[in-house]
């Protein structure tokens, strides 16, 4: 039996990371082995690239084939073999992340990006994507009280971060049994509530 992929994806901000370990408990208390893990990175060599994309500035494609790259070795050596394995894994982004950042924040033609999708993944889609969306002046707001030294990212300006969730929710839009939107401007037991229901259905 193979296991399930669910992503979790959002804006910088968003505050998706601390429900991470959160879903991955509830699922563990239902008797389903999980993995957690997150993009870029995942791996030795995945950690080391997440090093230079969160930090050294580089061309747009440069950027773009090195997650993928990131990508390619996750999956290799952590994703599938999980999901053979009839494990289930918790991401903390995928190829989402790439159409909304790179396409949708940089302005990356979509054909680059499916083609290097078709490429690193054409067989897996996570079985399910959450996405954190919350309005852009919230995200900002988090990210300004965060006391550590912002990535390259974060220190993007607002306009990025609204094609950012602009590209997210069409994504959300044309593929809604896939992706569900949780709406993330909420208290933590409100966006738990959410999640909940969310994983009934999927646990079913
Ligand atoms: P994180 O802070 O949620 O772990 O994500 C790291 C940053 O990397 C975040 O700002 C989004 C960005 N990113 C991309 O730009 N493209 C991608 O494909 C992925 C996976 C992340």
């Amino acid at each position: 039996m193979k296991g399930k992929f669910i992503t979790f994806e959002g804006i910088d901000g968003a505050g998706k990371s601390s429900h991470v370990d959160w879903l991955a408990e509830q699922l563990r208390a239902r008797g389903l082995t999980v993995q957690v893990t997150r993009e870029p990175g995942g791996t030795a060599l995945g950690e080391k690239l997440r090093e230079l994309l969160l930090n050294q500035t580089m061309h747009l494609e440069t950027e773009t084939l090195l997650m993928f790259a990131a990508r390619r070795e996750h999956l290799a050596q952590v994703v599938e073999p999980a999901l053979n394995r009839g494990e289930w894994v918790v991401c903390d982004r995928f190829s989402d992340a790439t159409y909304a950042y790179q396409g949708g924040g940089r302005g990356l033609e979509r054909s680059k990006l499916q083609m290097l999708e078709h490429w690193v993944h054409e067989h897996l889609q996570p079985n399910l994507t959450l996405l954190f969306d919350l309005p852009l002046e919230v995200a900002r707001e988090r990210i300004a009280v965060a006391s550590r030294t912002l990535d390259r990212f974060e220190q993007e300006r607002a306009d990025f971060h609204e094609r950012v969730r602009h590209a997210y929710l069409e994504r959300a839009h044309a593929q809604p049994e896939r992706i569900r939107v949780i709406d993330a401007n909420n208290t933590l037991d409100n966006i738990r509530e959410q999640l909940e229901e969310i994983i009934v259905t999927i646990c079913l």
